[in-house]
C-alpha cells in the first residue's frame, strides 16, 4: 500500500506531506468508487454500467470539494471524509440489497434517512445534505425510488438533517426523532397516494413508514455510538448525555464537592453564553466547563468553595505544598476524565483550563514569608488553551472566581474585574494558542459582566445577615481561583 502511495505521490507535482496526503485522498476516493460501483452497475449493460460509475465518480469529486470547503482542517477532513464515505457506501448497499431481495416492498420500510442523520450528527448538516443526495441518487439509479417516492425520500432526509443539526438539549433530541418518524409515515402515505394506490394500501404504507422511522431512529443512535468509538468523533448527543446531572462524574461532584459543582454549573452558563456570542460551540463549552474542575474530587476540602464552616486545611500546610495540591487537580481531573471515557475535546478543556498560570495566592504568601521563591514552582503545569471553547472556559472560570471573591460587587466594578481577568491572561500569554480576536474578547467581557452582575448584584443586608457574614470574612480570598 505504501509503495503505491509513494508511486502516486511521485505523479503529483508537489513533494513531501502534501503529495502523500493527495495520494492517500485519491486512494480513498478510488476505494469508495470501487465499493459502490458493483451496487450501482449490477445487472446493467456495459454502456449503462459505465454511465452510472461515471456519475458516481463525479458525485464523489463534487462531495469531496464540498467537504473541503466546510472542513478546512486537513486532519478533520480526512476523518470526516472516511465517515461520510462509509455512510454513503452503506446506504448504497442497503438500497441495492432491497432491490435484490424485496423489489416490490415499499422503500420506506428501510431506514432511509439513517446515513444522512448520522452524517449530520457527526460531521454537520452540509455532510448530511451530501449523504442524502448521494443515497437518494443511488436509490433512483437502482430503481428502488421512482416518481413521488423520490420527493418523499428527499423530504425525509431534509427533515432528519434539520432535526439533528445543533442539538441543544434532550427535549430537542426527542422532538427531532419524533419528527423523523412522523415525516417518514406521512411521506410514505403521500408517495403511495400520489402513485394512485387504494386507501387501504395508503394506510398500510403509512404504518410501514412509521416502522421505518422507528428503525431509522434506533439504527442512527446505535450507529452513532459505533462511529464515535471507532473514529473518536464527539457528537452533540454524547455531550448532552454528559451534561445530564445524573452522569456519573457530575453526580459525584454534586454529592462530594457541592461547592465545586455549583461553581462548575455557573461557569458552564457563562461559557455557553460566551460561545454563542462569538460563534464557538456552545454545547462543548458548557460541558467542558461542567467538568473542568472534576479533579477536585480527589481532595475536595482543599478548595475554598467546599469548605463549609471556617475549616481550612491549608492553615497547617506550607505555601509550596498547598500550591502542589491545588495544581494537581488539573492532572487528576484529566486522568479521571480519561478513566470515564470522556471525549478528547472535554479532556483537553480540563487539561488547559488553567494553562500555565500562577497560583497567585500561595505565590504571594510564600513571597511574603521572606524566603527565596521561584515563580515557576507556583505555576500550573498544564497546556495553553488550544481551542476557542477551552479559552472561553479558562476566562469564565477565572472571572467567576474573581467576582465571587469581591466584597461589594456592583456592575461597574464587576466589569472592571472581568476586564482585568481577561487582560491578565492575555499579558501572561495564556491565550496565545487560542484563536480569539480582540473583538471576541470584548464580547466575552460584555457577556460575563452582564451575567455576573445579574448573579452577584448587591443584596439588601439585614442586621442578622451582616452578623453571619463575619464568619466568612478573610476566607473568601483563599485559594479557590480554579
Ligand atoms: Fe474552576
Ligand atoms: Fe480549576
Amino acid at each position: 500500500m505504501d509503495s503505491l502511495v509513494e508511486k502516486l505521490s511521485g505523479l503529483w507535482p508537489r513533494s513531501g506531506l502534501l503529495a502523500s496526503q493527495f495520494a492517500r485522498a485519491l486512494l480513498a476516493r478510488a476505494a469508495l468508487l470501487a465499493v459502490v460501483a458493483p451496487a450501482l452497475a449490477w445487472g446493467r449493460s456495459p454502456m449503462e454500467a459505465f454511465a452510472v460509475v461515471a456519475l458516481a465518480a463525479v458525485c464523489i469529486v463534487v462531495g469531496d470539494r464540498y467537504l473541503a470547503r466546510t472542513r478546512p482542517r486537513m486532519r478533520e477532513r480526512a476523518r470526516d471524509g472516511l465517515v461520510v464515505s462509509l455512510l454513503v457506501a452503506g446506504s448504497v448497499h442497503l438500497t441495492w440489497l432491497h432491490s435484490l431481495v424485496a423489489p416490490g416492498v415499499s422503500p420506506f420500510v428501510l431506514p432511509l434517512p439513517v446515513a444522512a442523520m448520522v452524517a449530520t450528527m457527526l460531521v454537520g448538516p452540509p455532510a448530511g445534505m451530501f449523504v442524502a443526495a448521494a443515497s437518494v441518487g443511488a436509490g433512483v439509479l437502482q430503481g428502488v425510488l421512482a416518481g413521488p417516492a423520490v420527493f418523499a425520500a428527499l423530504l425525509t432526509d431534509v427533515a432528519a438533517i434539520a432535526s439533528m443539526s445543533s442539538l441543544k438539549d434532550r427535549a430537542r433530541l426527542v422532538t427531532g426523532t419524533s419528527t423523523v418518524i412522523a415525516v417518514m409515515a406521512v411521506a410514505a402515505a403521500a408517495s403511495a397516494a400520489l402513485s394512485g394506490e387504494q386507501v387501504n394500501r395508503v394506510v398500510s404504507e403509512m404504518g410501514l413508514g412509521a416502522v421505518g422511522g422507528v428503525v431509522t431512529v434506533v439504527a442512527a443512535l446505535g450507529l452513532l455510538a459505533v462511529f464515535e468509538a471507532l473514529f473518536g468523533v464527539t457528537s452533540d448527543v454524547r455531550l448532552l448525555e454528559l451534561a445530564n446531572p445524573s452522569a456519573p462524574l457530575m453526580r459525584r461532584l454534586m454529592l462530594e464537592a457541592p461547592g465545586t459543582y455549583t461553581h462548575a454549573i455557573l461557569t458552564g452558563n457563562l461559557a455557553e453564553a460566551a460561545a454563542q456570542a462569538i460563534g464557538a460551540d456552545p454545547l462543548l463549552a458548557r460541558v467542558g466547563a461542567y467538568y473542568h474542575d472534576v479533579g477536585k474530587l480527589v481532595r475536595p476540602a482543599f478548595f475554598v468553595e467546599n469548605q463549609t464552616g471556617c475549616a481550612n486545611p491549608h492553615a497547617n500546610t506550607s505555601p509550596s505544598l498547598s500550591a502542589l495540591i491545588i495544581t494537581a487537580h488539573v492532572r487528576e481531573g484529566a486522568a479521571l476524565a480519561e478513566q470515564h471515557h470522556l471525549p478528547p475535546e472535554v479532556v483537553d478543556i480540563i487539561r488547559q483550563h488553567h494553562g500555565t498560570s500562577v497560583v497567585a495566592y500561595f505565590y504571594q504568601k510564600a513571597a511574603a514569608s521572606g524566603d527565596p521563591v521561584v515563580e515557576a514552582d507556583f505555576r500550573y503545569s498544564g497546556e495553553l488553551p488550544s481551542s476557542r471553547e477551552a479559552a472561553i472556559v479558562m476566562l469564565a472560570d477565572a472571572a467567576e472566581a474573581a467576582v465571587r471573591a469581591m466584597t461589594k460587587p456592583t456592575p461597574p466594578r464587576i466589569e472592571e474585574c472581568v476586564r482585568r481577568v481577561v487582560e491578565s491572561k492575555l499579558a501572561d500569554h495564556q491565550l496565545d494558542r487560542a484563536d480569539l480576536t480582540f473583538a471576541d474578547m470584548e464580547r466575552i467581557v460584555e457577556v460575563y459582566t452582564r451575567m455576573l452582575s445579574g448573579l452577584y448584584h448587591p443584596r439588601i443586608e439585614y442586621p442578622s445577615m451582616m452578623h453571619e457574614r463575619g464568619c466568612h470574612a478573610g476566607t473568601r480570598d483563599e485559594p479557590s481561583r480554579s
